[in-house]
């Protein structure tokens, strides 16, 4: 990808995540520290960055992404002794997590210190917080060396980017650096954990599994699965029901008879005159292959995110695919579910839930 660029276009600086030139890096940590907004990536999603400490540059953040302030951000840093800086005292437990998984796909939340302002933390009295692990995100915090607050580099409700190309599609000419490093490793955001109150909860599901951080802290608990709809006092926005969609309808088939329904149902989409996409597994393709009906009907699409317990490769390439569909121009989109009890199936199935906006068969 090669981009002119104009004072009112997004730069795009190329680096290889295999051997990070810190020279390339220098001015969009310049940029940072200036006030302007910087997309970069990390292993999870591609983030917008802007400096954490900044108002008016955290402001912008919200502005660029469209998104409700009501909303907080995730305070990114390049180590420990800088994320102490940002709260009022780092407890045991929230030292055993960052231990093992900083720099790393985990946000711990935590009472915020005074240095932190309310626009990044949307007034809460806790701050969300992490270490990411890309190298391109921890040098650009080493030479920024300021926080960095970050959410995912889309448009609010929008599939969070897992290339630069994504972020480009959303926000070229709103922000003024994207630094292109490539596809992201996990392709879903990081798990977020409240370490606030009494009994550590999982807010959001993510990379990181319910089961790794049982294996340290026992006590850590899943939060209400149940998507919250309003967005007053909501405890973590992001469980919005409708996030993270594409912008066709989707329908989120569960249970064993779910590829023999999307077979069905496709075909009588079609019938309608609707073009349809499919979000599928690799082993679904042959029974799929009926869903095309006769020749002649209105285009079908049908993205393989890889075999159906490969969970790995699905998150990794879910929210490409729905861009992919998107880009299609697909009216519909049929989805199917994944072993969802366990693992990352946890955080896959939410994100499904969530852009299907619980349109659920089962
Ligand atoms: O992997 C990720 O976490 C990516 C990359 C860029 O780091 N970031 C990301 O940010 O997904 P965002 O803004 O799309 O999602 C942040 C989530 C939201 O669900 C938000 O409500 C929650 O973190 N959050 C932020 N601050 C919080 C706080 N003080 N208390 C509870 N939840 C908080
Ligand atoms: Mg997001």
């Amino acid at each position: 990808m090669r981009y002119r660029y104009t004072e009112r276009m997004t730069e795009v600086i190329q680096i290889d995540p295999a051997r990070i030139d810190r020279e390339l890096l220098r001015p969009a940590a310049e940029r940072l520290r200036a006030g302007g907004l910087v997309a970069f990536p990390t292993e999870t999603v591609y983030g917008l960055g802007a400096h954490a400490l900044d108002r008016a540059a955290v402001r912008r953040v919200f502005e660029a992404k469209d998104r409700p302030s009501t909303d907080p951000l995730i305070v990114h840093v390049a180590s420990m002794i800088a994320a102490e800086a940002l709260v009022m005292s780092m407890p045991d437990i929230a030292r055993t997590l960052a231990g093992q998984f900083w720099p790393g796909p985990l946000t711990l939340v935590l009472p915020r210190s005074a240095r932190v302002p309310d626009e990044v933390t949307a007034g809460l009295a806790t701050v969300a917080i992490r270490v990411p692990a890309h190298p391109a995100a921890r040098a650009l915090l080493e030479l920024a060396d300021v926080p960095v607050a970050a959410p995912s580099a889309n448009l609010f409700s929008r599939p969070s980017p897992t290339e630069a190309a994504h972020v480009l599609a959303d926000l070229d000419g709103r922000i003024d650096i994207v630094i292109d490093g490539g596809a992201t490793t996990h392709g879903i955001e990081s798990t977020v954990v409240d370490l606030s109150t009494a009994t550590p909860t999982v807010l959001r599901p993510g990379a990181v599994t319910l089961e790794q951080l049982q294996a340290l802290a026992p006590g850590v608990t899943m939060g209400p699965a149940t998507p919250v709809t309003s967005g007053q006092g909501m405890p973590a926005p992001g469980l919005l029901e409708k996030h993270y969609s594409p912008r066709a309808p989707m329908r989120l088939y569960e249970g064993p008879q779910a590829v023999n329904a999307i077979v069905a149902d496709a075909r009588l989409a079609r019938n309608r005159g609707q073009r349809v996409g499919i979000l599928a597994a690799d082993e679904d393709r042959r029974k799929l292959g009926a869903a095309g009906g006769v020749e002649g009907g209105p285009p079908l699409k049908i993205v393989a995110l890889g075999a159906a317990d490969d969970l790995d490769s699905v998150a990794a390439h879910l929210y490409a695919a729905m861009r992919e569909l998107d880009a299609a121009g697909v009216d519909l989109i049929l989805a199917r579910a994944f072993p969802a009890r366990r693992g990352l199936g946890v955080a896959i199935q939410d994100r499904l839930r969530r852009a299907a906006g619980n349109r659920i068969a089962t």
